[in-house]
């Protein structure tokens, strides 16, 4: 049984005062809750959130990372930095990354490769353009995003790791994808992990939702077979992000 994850994407939001702040205010709220409970929170903010977390079991990931292991990569973190920070996730191949900073397959899976090696989870994202789903082309589109992050990637490796699947159009645009929409590239996706590895192996992965999750929707998405949680953006910034974590 795939225990449900809930995580919150903060992006480029939340100075480490407000983070302090954002943190307190919901410690109570995400307390024993059933859900594995992550933040992912701007590099700036690591050290106040780890400290703010401690403790608790709410777990912390990194928006970002590079795949060289130190060296003259100026303004980029590694993942020795994160790991050391207390760093446990680390979100890979957003839409963003990918299309505001022209992240293509090879470099993700290069960063995926090299978060493994430092025990670093990652959130090995994926998702389809609006024009990409109405030309019928989302699924063999999202099979390659992820045969292409994979590639090298052991079934040990890719048990421990985490794919989300988030649908360009819906991510913060307060279009979510219907829950059919969302169940049916989630089961595609674990059927690529299927050919990929095995079956045994591709359930045990976990595969979250992201696009505009809310309190109102998350229950009915969170509880399609194959989708073990979410990805959230906007809502992880404000209390709903608790209800978002206590959906049932
Ligand atoms: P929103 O929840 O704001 O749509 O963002 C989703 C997302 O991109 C999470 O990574």
């Amino acid at each position: 049984m795939r225990r449900k994850v809930v995580a919150g994407n903060w992006k480029m939001n939340m100075t480490p005062t407000q983070a302090k702040v954002l943190v307190k205010s919901l410690a109570d709220e995400v307390k024993g809750a059933e859900a594995e409970v992550i933040y992912c929170v701007p590099a700036i903010d690591i050290t106040t959130v780890a400290d703010a977390i401690r403790s608790t079991d709410v777990k912390l990931g990194a928006e970002n990372m590079y795949y060289e292991e130190k060296g003259a990569y100026t303004g980029e973190v590694s993942p020795e930095m994160l790991v050391d920070a207390g760093v446990q996730y680390i979100i890979i191949g957003h839409s963003e990354r990918r299309q505001l900073f022209n992240e293509d397959d090879t470099v993700v899976n290069k960063k995926v490769l090299k978060a493994l090696e430092h025990d670093l989870t990652p959130i090995i994202c994926c998702g389809e353009t609006l024009e990409q789903r109405e030309a019928g082309v989302a699924l063999p589109f999202i099979e390659g995003q992820i045969k292409a992050a994979l590639e090298g990637v052991t079934a040990e490796q890719i048990k421990k790791s985490l794919i989300a699947y988030e649908p360009i159009w819906a991510i913060g645009t307060g279009k979510v994808a219907t829950t059919e929409q969302a169940q049916e590239v989630c089961a595609a996706i674990r059927g690529v992990l299927g050919n990929i590895y095995d079956k045994e192996t591709a359930e045990e992965v976990h595969i979250l939702y992201g696009g505009s999750v809310k309190p109102d929707n998350a229950k009915a998405i969170f509880e399609q077979p194959d989708i073990d949680g979410g990805l959230v953006g906007g809502a992880s910034l404000t209390l709903d992000f608790a209800k978002i974590v206590n959906y049932k």
